[in-house]
């Protein structure tokens, strides 16, 4: 007799383990920038409100502007009402989370600031409070090492072997603008902390979707035996998004895509998609085989830019048939900038698994739809039968991730056409996230933030990875200093230049554009 198998058998917890989060204070720099108010509060009040955060449990805000505890929790409230995922708080839940919401006012670069933040810490109700700090640094890179030094100098941020309690620096991307800018600061940061303590944030390692990719490859036995060589073609990396530089023109003029985008978020799904089985889930061994992945990615020189990478920025064109600005007209935009809002590369991995199989990774902004994808297509049917009937009319098999937004996973074969007819097209089996889970989704700073206080840096950049992912950024960056040729603009609301379609067409291969609902 057969007897079913509850699927909560086959309900694995991985973390029941995990160390539990000790009470603390988090302390903010940047209390009254964007990050603050769109992310970084609403993700916390949501651990708040499920939970999962230790009680007691603080939070201290450091800006420059004068405010008051009041004022201050009055503006963050305002803010959750307008992005957070679950809207209007219930008063009584902000009442008791806002409870722990502290202002501290000053200058970043005064010592006098750090001194009433020991103050205020030293007035902390609970031991833990006061001895369990995390410090993020939602600032403008140039901060960076001011603030950390500052923060040592006041003894508030010391070594492991040195600290009572612990202590942790959160530091937001981007880290460094090149190579060299990065690695003076992790020697600057090493020099005050050890290598454990801090955590370099990209927030798409948050992203369920993206830690997902390692399940999917490493938890299922079928999936992995196609991932290599041998099967796969190719594979196609996209972040698009919809949406221009608004009013973040400022800080685009000195990133561009290339290191708002490529640098981190591409380069690190690309991780995670590619690298090798880690002999462990602890964060150093995973990290270990993102490093070996990424240091097996051949270098793109300059003089090999002209082939393997494609910038673009894009004029004024239409999106959801509303006209819209060109990049140049954007605020505090630079009206003859050459800054690249789209890039797109060939990246080739000299490793074993991959050796001969290209990885195109793209990212735009004012492209047609928002929506970041993964695309590993497999190579073609031999060319017999229904190949060598049907040509290039019989699609190849892919396996789509899509990371955001309808975040699932697919499976596209062909199949026939029920009728009397021999017809063959591609249909999909696809796993979507809201189907199978309902749709909630944790925001990926709710993780991260829980990922930080609870000391494990497995979803963090570590220092020798970031400065790989520098190493194949800077000569790209390199070739892109002259000015940009006509053949490098796109309008706004259109895939990107000729020149990324061109970029496939030279290998046979062409991009498979994100569908609006997958
Ligand atoms: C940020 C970039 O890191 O990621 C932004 O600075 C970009 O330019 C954003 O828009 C995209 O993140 P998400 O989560 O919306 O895909």
């Amino acid at each position: 007799m057969l007897t079913a198998v509850s699927e909560d058998v086959f309900n694995c917890q991985l973390d029941a383990g995990r160390k539990a989060v000790t009470p603390c204070t988090v302390v903010i720099f940047g209390a009254s920038g964007d990050l603050t108010a769109r992310k970084l509060i609403p993700a916390l009040y949501h651990l708040f409100a499920e939970g999962m955060l230790p009680a007691p449990f603080q939070v201290i805000g450091v800006a420059r502007r004068h405010k008051t505890h009041e004022t201050w929790r009055a503006e963050l409230r305002a803010a959750l009402e307008r992005f957070s995922r679950s809207g209007t708080p219930p008063a009584d839940k902000w009442q008791a989370f806002a409870e722990g919401v502290f202002y501290c006012e000053g200058d970043f670069n005064d010592s006098a600031t750090y001194q009433r933040l020991r103050e205020m810490l030293k007035a902390a109700p609970a031991e833990d409070l006061r001895r369990h700090l995390l410090f993020y640094l939602a600032v403008a890179p140039s901060q960076f090492g001011e603030i950390s030094q500052q923060l040592h100098d006041a003894g508030l941020l010391q070594r492991l072997g040195e600290q009572t309690g612990w202590q942790r620096l959160v530091v937001e991307k981007p880290f460094g603008h090149d190579l060299q800018s990065a690695r003076a600061l992790n020697q600057h940061l090493l020099r005050l902390v050890d290598e454990q303590q801090i955590f370099r944030i990209d927030h798409y390692l948050g992203k369920e979707t993206v830690q997902n990719i390692l399940m999917f490859r490493f938890s299922n036995s079928i999936f992995e035996q196609l991932w290599n060589r041998q099967l796969v073609d190719h594979v196609q990396i996209t972040v698009s998004e919809q949406h221009g530089v608004g009013d973040r023109g400022g800080f685009y003029e000195e990133a561009g895509a290339l290191r708002d985008i490529g640098q981190n978020h591409l380069l690190q799904v690309l991780a995670l998609v590619a690298m090798e089985p880690p002999v462990t889930l602890e964060s150093e061994a995973v990290r270990n085989e993102k490093v070996k992945l990424l240091k097996s990615i051949r270098p793109i020189t300059p003089a090999q830019a002209a082939t393997q990478a494609v910038r673009g920025q894009y004029f004024a064109g239409t999106i959801d048939g509303q006209p819209v600005p060109g990049y140049r007209q954007e605020p505090r935009v630079r009206p003859d900038s050459n800054v690249e809002t789209y890039m797109a590369l060939k990246l080739q991995i000299d490793n074993w698994r991959w050796s001969g199989v290209p990885f195109y990774v793209r990212s735009g902004k004012r492209l047609p739809l928002s929506a970041s994808e993964v695309r590993v297509q497999f190579r073609p049917a031999p060319n017999v039968l229904f190949a060598a009937q049907c040509g290039l009319q019989l699609d190849v098999n892919a396996i789509t991730l899509r990371l955001q937004p309808h975040e699932g996973i697919s499976l596209r074969f062909n199949g026939k056409v029920p009728g009397s007819s021999l017809r063959v097209r591609p249909v999909r089996m696809h796993f979507s996230y809201n189907t199978e889970f309902g749709a909630y989704t944790p925001e990926a700073y709710e993780r991260l933030l829980l990922e930080a206080l609870a000391g494990d840096a497995t979803l963090f950049i570590r220092s020798d990875e970031v400065e790989a992912a520098w190493s194949l950024v800077d000569p790209i960056r390199e070739a892109w200093s002259a000015p940009l040729s006509n053949r490098e603009f796109y309008a706004a609301g259109t895939w990107g230049p000729v020149a990324a379609d061109e970029l496939m067409a030279r290998d046979g291969r062409e991009w498979r554009n994100p569908q609006p609902a997958a």
